[in-house]
């Protein structure tokens, strides 16, 4: 196991009715809010409505910036820099899933930086302070919740890049799984599928030591492959919904990456579909991994697949090592079909005119990964197998 520093800060205040710590919780950081939400899901739900209600009743005081954009854009972040900066907000809270959280994070750490956000987009380096930030979590998928990362959209240069810095961990994040039975079922399905993929950039590595963490990563796995299935047919399955929105959470938080070389290649090779399709992030993580997979399979990296092929798929043990490798991958495909995503780019419309630039784009800042390293002619012939 390689050395690491354990370091997970953010409060999780996890249940039924856990919005009742929200005052108190705000009050350790001031009483100025800039309240962040999306397109409006949070106003159908209530949830609007609920949260104003508590504002009133403890007389803290609010600012508003709603119609952050799923793959949400650097303009809108710049909008609530400003409102900060001229309302000298003393917290942020983000409600929604992790494109409004994601702002939320950019903003706290834009207030403090003086040049233009999008500096500190391309170069977290230059994120040395931000605002207090909190969440209020309503889709089980990105665990932006409980990480230090954001992933914000300039559509003007078409990228589509993810920063980071221990500065915009949330204080404290509200998970009420509640919260998340309106989520339409594509929604869902493409989070479950993101909480997989943050589990598999962790889980196929070169690190073969880390025993504990590898355990963990199949029960974070397991929890989806159990519920994921529950979740399409019973929206309001309370057990279902909490058990995938606290795997969610676990799966990117730190924990199951401690002590091991991690991945994330194939969410690169995302990024740059979502910049320059803006589909959605698990659609196009749901076509690519199991591509990723049979593209890094090799004598090199198979031992990896058996063992994800016979603790979390039950393949029989006896079968060769090669066969079990493409029938975990096979496994994999059908399952993110069975929640119907998608396994193609033509089943999204995308075809190969922009693979070359995605490429380019995807190791614009280096080669990816090291389970198996991959360049740009990689990236593309990905693309081109996923087409
Ligand atoms: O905008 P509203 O009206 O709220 O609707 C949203 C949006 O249309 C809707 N929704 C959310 N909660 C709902 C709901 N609808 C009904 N009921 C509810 N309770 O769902 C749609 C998608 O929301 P979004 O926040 O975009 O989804 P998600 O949480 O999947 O976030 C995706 C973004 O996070 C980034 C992705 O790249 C993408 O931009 N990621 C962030 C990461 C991080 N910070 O660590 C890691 C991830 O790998 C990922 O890259
Ligand atoms: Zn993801």
């Amino acid at each position: 196991m390689l050395n690491f520093n354990y370091s997970i800060p953010t409060k999780v205040f996890f249940g039924k009715d856990k919005i009742n710590t929200l005052s108190e919780n705000i009050k350790e950081y001031g009483n100025k809010i800039l309240l962040v939400y999306g397109g409006g899901s949070i106003k159908k739900t209530g949830l609007y409505d609920d949260i104003v209600k508590i504002f009133k009743n403890d007389h803290i005081k609010y600012f508003e910036l709603e119609g952050v954009k799923p793959n949400p854009r650097i303009d809108t972040v710049r909008k609530g820099i400003q409102i900060c900066k001229e309302n000298d907000i003393d917290l942020v809270l983000a409600v929604g899933g992790g494109s409004v959280i994601d702002a939320s994070k950019v903003i706290a750490a834009g207030v403090h930086y003086d040049g233009d956000a999008w500096d500190i987009v391309l170069d977290p380096r230059k994120i040395y302070k931000a605002l207090p930030i909190a969440t209020i979590l309503t889709l089980a998928a990105t665990g932006s919740e409980m990480d230090a990362g954001a992933v914000i959209t300039n559509p003007e240069t078409k990228q589509k890049l993810g920063t980071g810095s221990p500065n915009i961990f949330p204080k404290f994040s509200i998970l009420d799984p509640t919260y998340t039975f309106s989520v339409p079922k594509n929604q869902t399905a493409a989070g479950v599928v993101d909480i997989m993929s943050h589990v598999f950039e962790v889980y196929f590595s070169k690190t073969n030591e880390a025993y504990l963490q590898n355990r963990m990563a199949e029960a974070v796995l397991k929890t989806c492959i159990n519920y994921g299935p529950k979740v399409m047919s019973e929206p309001e399955n309370y057990e279902a919904r909490a058990n995938l929105m606290w795997a969610g959470s676990l799966a990117i938080n730190g924990l199951l990456a401690y002590g091991k070389e991690t991945e994330w290649s194939a969410h690169e090779i995302e990024h740059e579909l979502s910049a320059y399709y803006d589909i959605t992030h698990g659609v196009g993580l749901a076509i690519l991994f199991p591509y990723w997979m049979e593209y890094v399979l090799s004598e090199d990296t198979v031992d990896k697949f058996v063992e994800y092929g016979i603790n979390v798929w039950d393949i029989d043990k006896t079968k060769d090592k090669f066969e079990i490798a493409k029938s975990s991958i096979e496994k994999t495909r059908d399952f993110f079909n069975s929640l119907d995503m998608p396994s193609t780019l033509s089943d999204v419309d995308i075809d190969d005119k922009h693979l070359d630039e995605m490429a380019k784009g995807a190791v614009a800042r280096g080669t990816l990964g090291s389970f198996k390293a991959l360049e740009k002619e990689d990236v593309f012939k990905i693309y081109q197998m996923s087409l």
